[in-house]
């Protein structure tokens, strides 16, 4: 869960280095179900290879990109957006992007360009959903930069286990050099097969880690395995191809359940998160209150 008073827009990364985890399908689905549930969202599209885009049934529209948004310090990310449904927006991405990991190599606060757009609070959105590529360039440091969360998709495998902690090991490094909030929220397993025994003890072998990891002071001290996983379901692979989400394309299939599930989650613990970092806020002017009023007594005490 977010540390008390973040900012009210929950910024979330999919990240992970290796390729084909779910990265792309857990934004386009996990957004479309927030959406669903009367949430704003925002999806940004940092991936060349612009899967999001299509999976939303965004095509080449000649209207600038994510592209233009890192290249132009002075766009406004406010024309970049179209509307997906009235909830659910998108600032797409194009295959030019790949260029501009070199266009902008040496320019001043490059890793931060996205962080700047996305800093507008006027925009409206509660969730940003961020789909990184499957590489750590610009593009990904710059994900981590406006985020305030990772969310890591990956398939419960024994060797998807030592690419997480590379990948915990540079959000950990991109927490100490660019963005001093950043967390790992959690895991979310995509693909999953929960019957093979392999799998359980890779998802086991997360969680003990995840636990021993509680009195720390990393990026990942409070991440957890997300549940449900997402089953492995025909539906989600078919429906970028209609440029849908699961939510329109089979709106009660296996995957359409488990990220309606998860989204419930994601958006009940921001949820929380608000009340509390509300609640704290309310309990420190109360105790300002009682310090006033004891230090205002000559011989009062504050413990
Ligand atoms: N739960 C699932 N069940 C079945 N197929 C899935 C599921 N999740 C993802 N897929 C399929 O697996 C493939 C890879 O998924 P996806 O594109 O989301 O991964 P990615 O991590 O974004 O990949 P890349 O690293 O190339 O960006 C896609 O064809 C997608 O449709
Ligand atoms: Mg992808």
């Amino acid at each position: 869960m977010p540390d008390a008073a973040p900012h009210p827009v929950r910024v979330l990364a999919m990240m992970n280095q290796k390729g084909g985890v779910g990265k792309t399908t857990t934004t386009v689905n996990l957004a479309a179900a927030i959406a669903e549930q009367g949430r704003r969202v925002l999806i940004v599209d940092l991936d060349p290879q612009a899967h999001a885009s299509l999976h939303v049934g965004v095509e080449d529209d000649d209207l600038p990109t994510v592209y233009d948004l890192l290249h132009e310090p002075e766009m406004g990310v406010r024309e970049c957006i179209r509307e997906i449904s009235p909830n659910l927006h998108i600032v797409p991405a194009e295959t030019d992007l790949a260029a501009v990991e070199t266009e902008l190599a040496g320019q001043p606060n490059r890793n931060a360009r996205l962080a700047k757009a996305l800093s507008d609070e006027t925009l409206g959105y509660e969730f940003v959903l961020l789909d990184c590529p499957p590489a750590l360039g610009l593009l990904t440091l710059n994900a981590l930069s406006a985020a305030q969360e990772v969310l890591i998709p990956m398939q419960a495998h024994f060797l998807a286990l030592q690419g997480v902690s590379k990948l915990l090991e540079t959000v950990g490094l991109v927490r100490d050099q660019l963005n001093p909030i950043l967390r790992v929220a959690g895991i979310v397993l995509c693909m999953h097969d929960a019957q093979t025994s392999h799998s359980k003890e890779v998802v086991a072998d997360l969680e003990r880690f995840f636990e021993s990891q509680r009195s720390t002071k990393t990026a990942w001290s409070s991440a957890r395995v997300y549940r449900p996983p997402i089953r492995r379901n025909i539906k989600l692979a078919e429906c970028p191809s209609f440029g849908q989400s699961i939510f329109d394309y089979a709106p009660w299939a296996p995957g359409a359940v488990d990220y309606r599930k998860l989204a419930e989650t994601i958006v009940a613990e921001w949820d929380r998160a608000l009340a509390a970092a509300k609640a704290s806020d309310l309990s420190e002017a109360e105790i300002r209150v009682l310090r006033g009023s004891l230090s205002s007594k000559p011989h009062a005490r504050v413990e």
